[in-house]
Parts: structure tokens; C-alpha cells; sequence
């Protein structure tokens, strides 16, 4: 459930009319419902509150500082993948002992800033990760704490670009290696083993695929337990899908209460890395419609935001509602494609939609909450777009639209007597 309803005849973003908001801060433009994101951080976190558990939410997904902000003071952790995602959680007021560290390919720099701010855990997917991490907390003389991201190789049964827990993908630590390697890891002097990690996906719109990983890495936990390894949390990542047309995910709190039920005779720690099922559905994408264009085969309607503003349609195939902002009554409806300027043919929003439109209408894309904004650039070089949060009827300007000066700060012509 989100806060973008229709009410007398237009679209609010909670209670302001997004034609107001399209108007004040033009298009294309990002807009965010604060109680949403809050509603879904709670889904997550309010059944688990007699487990001990952290949920730490995916910066990837949105990492505007505003959105990481809300969720900081609702208590989130926050699941990083760079050292920029580090700086935007702790500027957003983020405690950096709720923050895990993933991904494949961690640099230096980015590990001993990690150390120095004193961050949860590191999600460790290689064994040379393992010997770098080492060495870097050896040159701080501190120790690191550390969970090995296991593959526990199942089917998500999602797109192949956003499955990551088969055998076939980069991430991860096989699951038939991983008591070995967590005994290299112990062998190692200045790493704490904490946990057991993994991701299997996202978009994932059953139960099953989660349930079965977490039974596998529960054996593992034994396994350890038994080689004289105690694991102290267990990290299921992220990856519960969002409904975005007639998907029917399961609810995060079906999610958790199967999770509890496996967890009831145990003394594990629970972490989660939700991303999408936070932040989709708390934010939609404005654009408004410049031309209309007839076809021979079909009609287009040319709108202002683009593949460079949202990329999943042109990435992924990906199929995003699209909903009038002030829908017409009279006008009869045809069926568009809704294209971006961009010079490419896979500059498309959406394709076959049924609309009732006129040039200078307001779309609303809806679900482009998590990685949307965060997946645009200047292709075609277009400045990125503004991204405001609403709050009940207050507006937030969370990011100014960029400026062509701010497009080419940093860059530099040759000199002419070079
Ligand atoms: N944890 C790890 C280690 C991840 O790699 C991801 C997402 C998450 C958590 C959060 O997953 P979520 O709850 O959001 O599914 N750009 C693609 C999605 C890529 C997801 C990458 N990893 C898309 O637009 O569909």
C-alpha cells in the first residue's frame, strides 16, 4: 500500500496535488511519500520485534539522503556497496554499527574508512577479499568482523539480470566451500567471524526460493557450529519483489513470520537488506507529455523524462504503470508508446498503453522509487532530474535539478596550444 491516490479527480502524492508539485518544480521530476517508505520499513520491522534483528535497508536501491535519513530515524541499518554509499549513510545521520558492507569488489580505501567509522560487518564474497580485509586491519591494528556472502544455490526464478544466488554468478562463496573457507577466514588474525550472509535476488515474488536458502544456511550454521565456529547473526539480504503490474508478492510480514518460525530455538541475530520492497512503491516518476505523435503502425506520445531519467524499461524490459495525473473524461482513449527524446530506439517508458491524452498532460510513473533516480545519468547529455519528498501536506526539495554548470564541473576542454 502507498500514499498516491486520486482524489477529486487528480493524483496527490499523500495530501498534495502532484500537479502542484510538477508546477512548483517542473519535469521530469522524482517524487517521495515519506509515510510510505515509513510504512514499508515498519512492515519489515514491527513483526520482528521480539527477535533480535536489524534491518538494514539497501542503499542502492534510492540512496537520495533524504530517504536514507527517514528510515535512519526509524532505527534502520543500512546495507552499503561503496564508499560513496558510506558517506551518504553517515551523512544522513546513519549509526555506522548498524551498517554491512557487500559486494564483490571492495577497494582499500573504501574498507579502512569501513574500519575507522567501526561498521557492523563486512559481507565477504571472495577469499582475496578475505586476505585484503585482513591486511588493511592489520595496518589499522584493528580487527574486522566478518560474514562470507554463501551461494546457497537456488533458482529466485527471477529476471537472469537481478538472479545472484546460482552457481552461474559472480557473487558469493559456493555453498560446498564455504565451511573451508570460513575456516581460512578464522585462521586469519585480524578478522572476527560474526555471521552467515547471503542474496539470492530481487523482484522475487514467492516465499519459497527465501525458504529454501535460509534452511540451507541454517545447516551451515550447525556445520560451523560443530567445526567450533559460532555464528552470531544470520543475514538473509534483500530481494522481496513489489507488485509493479499483476505480480503477487508475498507481504514482508508473511516473509518474517516464516523467518521467526525457523529461527524460534536459535540465539541468531536477524538481518535483512530490503531495497525495493521499501522504496518502489514510495515513489513515482513525473513527466509530462510534449507531442503526440501519430504512427503508421502506432501512435507515440514523446514525454520529458527519458531512458537516461529511468532506465528498467530499456535495461530490463521492465513494465511500470503509468497513470494520468489529472485523468480526462471526455477525451477517448488510444493506445501509445511512451518515448523519451533520447536518440534510441529503446528509449521507451512504456510500451502499448491505453491513454486518454493531450500534449502538456502529467504522467505519473509509478513503483520508480528504488532504482530509478539512482540508476540515471546524462546520457544525451540531459541534466539529471529534481527529486522532492512529501510529508503529509508538506514539500521537500530533497535534490535541485541539475544545471547544465553542474553537468560540466570537473570537466575540462583542451587547451588550444596544447
Ligand atoms: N543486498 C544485496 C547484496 C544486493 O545486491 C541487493 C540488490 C539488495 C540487498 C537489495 O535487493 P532488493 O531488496 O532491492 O531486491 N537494478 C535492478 C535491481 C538490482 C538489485 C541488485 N542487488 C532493478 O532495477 O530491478
Amino acid at each position: 500500500m502507498d500514499y498516491f491516490n486520486y482524489h477529486d479527480g487528480q493524483l496527490l502524492a499523500e495530501d498534495v496535488p502532484v500537479a502542484e508539485l510538477a508546477e512548483q518544480f517542473g519535469t521530469p521530476l522524482y517524487v517521495y511519500s515519506r509515510a510510505t517508505l515509513e510504512r514499508h520499513f515498519r512492515a519489515y520491522d514491527e513483526p520482528l520485534k521480539e527477535q533480535p534483528h536489524l534491518i538494514c535497508y539497501a542503499v542502492k536501491a534510492n540512496s537520495n539522503l533524504a530517504v536514507l535519513s527517514v528510515l535512519a530515524r526509524l532505527g534502520a541499518g543500512f546495507d552499503i556497496v561503496s564508499g560513496g554509499e558510506l558517506e551518504r549513510a553517515l551523512a544522513a545521520g546513519g549509526d555506522p554499527a548498524r551498517i554491512v558492507f557487500s559486494g564483490v569488489g571492495k577497494q582499500p580505501h573504501e574498507i579502512r574508512r569501513a574500519l575507522e567509522v567501526g561498521i557492523k560487518c563486512f559481507n565477504v564474497e571472495s577469499i582475496p577479499e578475505l586476505e585484503r580485509l585482513d591486511r588493511v586491519a592489520e595496518e589499522l591494528g584493528v580487527r574486522a568482523p566478518i560474514s562470507l556472502r554463501v551461494n546457497p544455490d537456488v533458482d529466485p526464478q527471477t529476471h537472469p539480470y537481478i538472479s545472484t544466488g546460482l552457481k552461474a554468478n559472480k557473487f558469493g562463496i559456493a555453498f560446498d566451500q564455504a565451511v573451508e573457507v570460513y575456516q581460512h577466514a578464522a585462521s586469519l588474525n585480524h578478522l572476527d567471524i560474526i555471521g552467515v550472509d547471503c542474496h539470492i535476488g530481487s523482484q522475487i515474488t514467492s516465499l519459497p526460493p527465501f525458504l529454501d536458502a535460509m534452511d540451507r544456511l541454517l545447516v551451515l550454521i550447525d556445520q560451523l557450529g560443530e567445526a567450533g565456529i559460532q555464528i552470531h547473526h544470520l543475514d538473509l539480504g534483500g530481494g522481496l519483489g513489489v507488485q509493479y503490474h499483476d505480480e503477487t508478492p508475498p507481504l514482508p510480514a508473511d516473509y518474517v513470520k516464516a523467518i521467526r518460525d525457523r529461527l524460534a530455538n536459535r540465539s541468531l541475530e536477524l538481518l535483512m537488506e530490503p531495497g525495493r520492497s521499501i522504496a518502489a512503491n514510495a515513489g513515482i516518476l513525473v513527466t509530462r507529455v510534449e507531442f503526440l505523435k501519430p504512427g503508421e503502425e502506432k501512435d507515440f506520445a514523446i514525454v520529458d523524462a527519458a531512458m537516461n531519467d529511468l532506465i528498467r524499461p530499456a535495461l530490463y524490459d521492465a513494465w511500470q504503470n503509468i497513470i494520468p495525473v489529472q485523468p480526462r473524461d471526455e477525451t477517448p482513449t488510444r493506445t501509445y508508446d511512451i518515448v523519451g527524446p533520447i536518440c534510441e530506439t529503446g528509449d521507451f517508458i512504456g510500451k502499448h498503453r491505453e491513454l486518454a491524452l493531450a500534449p502538456g498532460d502529467l504522467l505519473a510513473v509509478r513503483s520508480a522509487g528504488a532504482y530509478g533516480f539512482v540508476m540515471s545519468s546524462n546520457y544525451n547529455s540531459r541534466n539529471r532530474a529534481a527529486e522532492v519528498m512529501v510529508a503529509g501536506d508538506r514539500r521537500y526539495l530533497v535534490r535541485q535539478r541539475e544545471t547544465y554548470e553542474q553537468q560540466m564541473a570537473g570537466e575540462f576542454p583542451l587547451p588550444i596550444s596544447g
